[in-house]
């Protein structure tokens, strides 16, 4: 049986930090879907349509073993649906931790046959959130430790135009 791991979130928007995790998941994993939230409890900038692009793009170029997916309701059902038996989820520091223990457990509660690994983040990956990136992006900030040039120009696209709608 091929071990199948999901790595879910919002990306909102893909940063480095997570394909810092996802790459490293690859070689974990015979195959890895990665699982973007439709509805979580934030509300995201960036539609699902453009999420997922934007999620695709960075994936190209990392190889077959990748699927790109987007999802409603709840995680664990989704992974049965995938055969995934292995959520992934980063842990960047100690404030991380008790969040991600509460996911973990409430989703091993759920569905007793998917574990969690958390892959903590490596080197200078360890601060950044998506959150911060597009503070940086509407202050003008420069994103390019934060994100790729792909997804630098949907945020300043997405600024820019909110700016010129705040002038009309
Ligand atoms: N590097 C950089 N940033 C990282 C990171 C890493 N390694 N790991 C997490 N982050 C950041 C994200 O950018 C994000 O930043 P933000 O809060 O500023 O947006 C934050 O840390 C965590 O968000 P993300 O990884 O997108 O996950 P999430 O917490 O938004 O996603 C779901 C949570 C979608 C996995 C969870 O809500 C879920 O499973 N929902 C479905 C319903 C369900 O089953 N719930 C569980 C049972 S109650």
């Amino acid at each position: 049986m091929p071990k199948i791991g999901i790595y879910p979130g919002t990306f909102d928007p893909i940063t480095r930090g997570h394909i810092d995790i996802i790459e490293r998941s690859i070689k974990i994993f015979d195959h890895l879907v990665v699982a973007i939230a439709k509805d979580s409890n934030k509300s995201p900038v960036f539609s699902i349509e453009d999420r997922i692009n934007m999620v695709s793009e960075e994936m190209k170029g990392l190889g077959q073993n990748i699927s790109v997916e987007s999802f409603n309701g709840l995680l664990v059902e989704f992974a049965k649906e995938k055969d995934a038996s292995v959520i992934v989820r980063g842990l960047r520091a100690v404030s991380d931790f008790e969040y991600e223990f509460q996911l973990a457990a409430t989703n091993t509660s759920l569905a007793s046959d998917i574990d969690t690994i958390l892959l903590p983040a490596t080197g200078d990956r360890h601060f950044i959130s998506s959150s911060m990136v597009k503070e940086v992006a509407r202050l003008g900030g420069d994103l390019s430790n934060f994100v790729s040039s792909h997804v630098k120009s949907k945020l300043l696209d997405y600024f820019n135009g909110k700016k010129n709608e705040g002038n009309t």
